[in-house]
C-alpha cells in the first residue's frame, strides 16, 4: 500500500448533484433542505423522515410495530398506493417527460412519458380487473426486457394485486412451479422473442407451463414478433394490444393498500440452494427503496438510469422500476444480450440515451475487460456521473479497470450490498458524502446497524472476519406469509437470535470484515466456503489470489472431492492473446500458495472460455462442482450463457 491518496478520493463531490437527500412534497416538488435525511435521526425515527419521500393516501401512526418480532410491521395504519407513487404524483410537474426509454434487439426504439405510463397502466389495470384480477390476487409476468414488464407491474399495483415476476429465461417448469407456488390467478407472457438471431418461442414455454397447472388461468399476451408469427391465441388467451385498447382512456383510482400489504412476490436466485418465496410490502419496501435512489443512486427527476439487471431479479424490481419512477427520473430499458449485435452495443446505448448513471454487476464488469477498453473509448460517455455495481464481490483490479474506462476518471462507483430479502441496498457508499475504496462496498447506510460476529454470535472487532448480521430492522425487509414463517424463522434469524430476550438479529448468510473505518468487505456467501486440510476458506479469498497472476481475468474455485481429501479446482479465463497456459498454471497455483497458503494449492488450473453466470452475475459454483464430482452436465435453467456447460464438461473430461 502506498501512502500516496489515489485521485478518486478528493473527487467524491465532482460528479454528484445532490449531497443530501431531498423530500419532495405532497406535489411531486422536491423541497430543500431534506426532511428525508435519514442520517439526521435516530432509529426509528429516521425511518420516519425517509417514509416522507412517499405520497400518502392515510397517515400510519406507527413507525414500527416490533410486538411479532422478527415479523415486524413497518408503518402500521398507513395507506399508500405504489402505482400512484411512480406514475400519478408525477403528472401535474413532468407529465410529459419521458420516464421509459426503451431498446429492442434489432435496434427498434420506443419512448414513454409519465402520461403514457399513466394511460398504458390504467387501461392494462382495467383490463386485468376485467379478467377477474381483485385485489390481493397474484399475477405472474414471464416477459423478457420489454416495456409491457413494468407497465404490468404497475398495473397489478394499482388495483392492489400482487406481481410475481418470473425470469424470462426460466423453463416451463420452473414457471409452472413459481406460478402454483404463488397460487397465481392471471399470467402475462409475450408470444417471443428473440435471442441474437434466433427466435426464442415464449408462448409455447408458457403454454406448456398452463397445461401442467390444473386450473385455467386467463393469459394475456404481448405481441412482440409482430407479423413475422402468428400467435394462436387458445382459450381464456387474449393479445395485449387488443385490451389496451379496449380499454383506452379507462379511469382506475389507484387502490389505496395498507402500508403492510404486500406489493410482490419474488423468488430468490437460484445459486444457493431451492428457490424461496419471498414477499415484500408495500410501504416499507417503497420507503426503502425511494430513500436508497435518492442516497445512493442520486436520482433526482429527469436523472436517466440504466440498470442491466433483468426485472426478473430482485434488481430489476426496485432500480430498473420502482426506485427511478418513485424518483421521477427516466428509465432505459436495453432488450437481448450486451454483445449484439457486437460489442459496441453497451456503449452506444448509454451515447444515444445520455445515461447518466449505470449499474450493473462485476461479472459483466469483467467480461468488458476481457473485450477490452478500446469498446468504451471509442463513443462518447461523458454523460455518465455514477457508476454501480453489485452481486458479488468486485475486486479492485476489476474497480479500478471500471473506474477507469467506463468512469473515465470522472465518475464515482457505489459498490452496493443488499439482497432480495433486505429490498433495498443496506451497504454503500454514499456518493458525494463518503470516500471511495476500491473492494470495499462501504459502511452500512444510516439507519442500517450491523454486526460481524462469530460462530457463538459475538460480535467481532474491525479486522475480524466473521458472519454479517443485522441488528435492527428496516423497512423494506422481508416479510413473510404466514406459510412461510416457519423456514424464515430457520433461515434468517435462528443462527444468532435469543427469542428469550426478545433479542433479533438477521442473518445475512454473507461473511464480511468492517476495518477501522467502518467500511464493509464481502468476502462472500457463507456456502462458498471451501474447507481444504480442515480449514474453511472463501472462494472470493482464493479468487482474488489467483487474479493476481497477469493474464488471469476471472476465476472460480471449487472443491474437487476424491476419497479421504478435498482438492482445489480452479477454472480460470484468460485475457486474449494468452499462449503460455502452463505457465499461468504454475503461476496461478504458487499464488495461491502463497496467498492463502500451501495447503490450498490447487490440484489442477482449468482453462476455459467463460465460467457458468446466473442472470444475476453470480458464478454458479454447484455446476462446477457438479462437472468436478460428478463429470455430468446438469440443468442450466438459470444461467446466462448455458453454451458454456457443455464446453466445460469437454474440457473438464480431457484433463
Ligand atoms: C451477494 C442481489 C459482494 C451477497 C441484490 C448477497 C454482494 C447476495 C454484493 C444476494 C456486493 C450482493 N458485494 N457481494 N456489492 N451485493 N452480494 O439476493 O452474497 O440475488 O448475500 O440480491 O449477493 O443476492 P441476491
Amino acid at each position: 500500500m502506498t501512502e500516496e491518496r489515489p485521485a478518486y478520493l478528493s473527487l467524491k463531490n465532482r460528479t454528484v448533484r445532490r449531497r443530501t437527500p431531498q423530500a419532495f412534497d405532497r406535489n411531486g416538488t422536491a423541497t430543500e433542505p431534506a426532511d428525508g435525511d435519514c442520517s439526521d435521526h435516530e432509529w426509528p425515527a429516521c425511518w420516519d423522515a425517509a417514509a416522507s419521500l412517499l405520497e400518502w393516501s392515510e397517515p400510519y401512526d406507527r413507525i414500527v410495530d416490533e410486538e411479532n418480532a422478527p415479523f415486524y410491521r413497518w408503518f402500521v395504519g398507513g395507506r399508500l398506493n405504489a402505482a400512484e407513487n411512480c406514475i400519478d404524483r408525477h403528472l401535474e410537474e413532468r407529465k410529459n417527460q419521458v420516464a421509459l426509454r426503451w431498446e429492442g434487439k434489432r435496434g427498434e426504439r420506443r419512448t414513454y412519458t409519465y402520461y403514457d405510463l399513466y394511460r398504458e397502466v390504467s387501461a392494462v389495470a382495467a383490463a386485468l380487473r376485467d379478467l377477474g384480477v381483485d385485489e390481493d390476487d397474484v399475477v405472474t409476468i414471464y416477459l423478457p426486457k420489454l416495456p409491457e414488464l413494468p407497465i404490468t407491474m404497475l398495473a397489478c399495483a394499482r388495483i392492489g394485486a400482487l406481481h410475481n415476476v418470473v425470469f424470462s429465461g426460466f423453463a416451463p417448469n420452473a414457471l409452472a412451479e413459481r406460478m402454483q407456488r404463488v397460487d397465481s390467478r392471471a399470467l402475462v407472457t409475450c408470444d417471443g422473442s428473440f435471442r441474437e438471431e434466433t427466435v426464442i418461442d415464449q408462448k409455447r414455454k408458457a403454454d406448456t407451463a398452463l397445461a401442467s397447472i390444473e386450473e385455467s388461468r386467463p393469459t394475456v399476451v404481448v405481441d412482440r414478433l409482430g407479423s413475422s408469427h402468428d400467435m394462436h391465441l387458445g382459450e381464456n388467451q387474449y393479445d395485449y394490444d387488443d385490451l389496451v385498447e379496449a380499454f383506452a382512456g379507462a379511469n382506475v383510482s389507484p387502490v389505496p393498500r395498507e402500508a403492510t400489504d404486500p406489493l410482490f412476490h419474488i423468488h430468490t436466485s437460484g445459486t444457493t440452494g431451492e428457490p424461496r418465496r419471498m414477499t415484500h410490502s408495500t410501504g416499507g419496501y417503497l420507503t426503502g427503496v425511494a430513500w436508497t435512489a435518492q442516497t445512493v443512486f442520486d436520482l433526482v427527476p429527469g436523472t436517466t438510469i440504466w440498470c442491466t439487471a433483468d426485472a426478473g431479479w430482485i434488481t430489476g424490481h426496485s432500480y430498473v422500476v420502482y426506485g427511478p419512477l418513485l424518483s421521477g427520473a427516466t428509465v432505459v430499458l436495453a432488450e437481448g444480450s450486451l454483445r449484439y449485435p457486437d460489442r459496441h452495443r453497451p456503449w452506444e446505448v448509454i451515447e444515444r440515451n445520455g445515461v447518466e448513471v449505470f449499474y450493473t454487476t462485476p461479472g459483466v464488469i469483467r467480461t468488458f475487460m476481457k473485450w477490452g477498453e478500446s469498446f468504451p473509448s471509442s463513443h462518447d460517455l461523458s454523460s455518465l456521473r455514477l457508476l454501480g455495481s453489485v452481486g458479488e464481490p468486485i475486486g479492485p483490479d476489476t474497480w479500478e479497470w471500471y473506474y477507469t474506462h467506463v468512469g473515465e476518471e470522472r465518475c464515482p462507483i457505489v459498490d452496493t450490498w443488499w439482497q432480495t430479502e433486505t429490498g433495498c441496498v443496506l451497504i454503500s457508499v454514499r456518493p458525494g458524502i463518503d470516500e471511495l475504496k476500491p473492494g470495499s462496498v462501504g459502511s452500512p447506510l444510516p439507519g442500517i446497524e450491523i454486526q460481524i460476529v462469530d460462530e457463538d454470535g459475538r460480535e467481532l472487532p474491525p479486522g475480524e472476519p466473521g458472519y454479517l448480521t443485522i441488528d435492527r430492522p428496516w423497512p423494506s425487509m422481508l416479510v413473510p406469509l404466514e406459510g412461510d414463517r416457519y423456514w424464515v424463522l430457520a433461515e434468517y434469524w435462528q443462527a444468532f437470535s435469543d427469542p428469550r430476550a426478545d433479542s433479533w438479529q438477521y442473518f445475512t448468510g454473507d461473511r464480511a470484515v468492517v476495518d477501522d473505518d467502518g467500511y464493509v468487505t464481502i468476502i462472500g456467501r457463507n456456502d462458498d466456503v471451501i474447507t481444504i486440510g480442515n480449514r474453511r476458506i472463501g472462494t472470493a479469498e482464493l479468487e482474488a489470489a489467483i487474479t493476481t497472476v497477469d493474464g488471469v481475468t476471472e476465476a472460480a474455485a471449487v472443491a474437487e472431492r476424491t476419497i479421504g481429501e478435498t482438492a482445489l479446482c480452479v477454472f480460470a479465463t484468460l485475457e486474449q492473446g494468452q499462449q503460455d497456459r502452463t505457465a499461468i498454471q504454475d503461476a496461478v497455483a504458487d499464488a495461491v500458495a502463497e496467498h492463502v497458503g500451501e495447503f490450498a494449492r490447487p490440484a489442477n488450473v482449468v482453462f476455459t472460455p467463460e465460467l457458468p453466470e446466473t442472470y444475476s452475475g453470480k458464478t454458479m459454483y454447484k455446476l462446477l462442482e457438479r462437472i468436478v464430482n460428478d463429470r455430468l452436465p446438469t440443468d442450466s435453467d438459470t444461467l446466462r450463457n448455458p453454451e458454456v456447460v457443455g464446453e466445460l464438461t469437454t474440457i473438464w473430461n480431457q484433463e
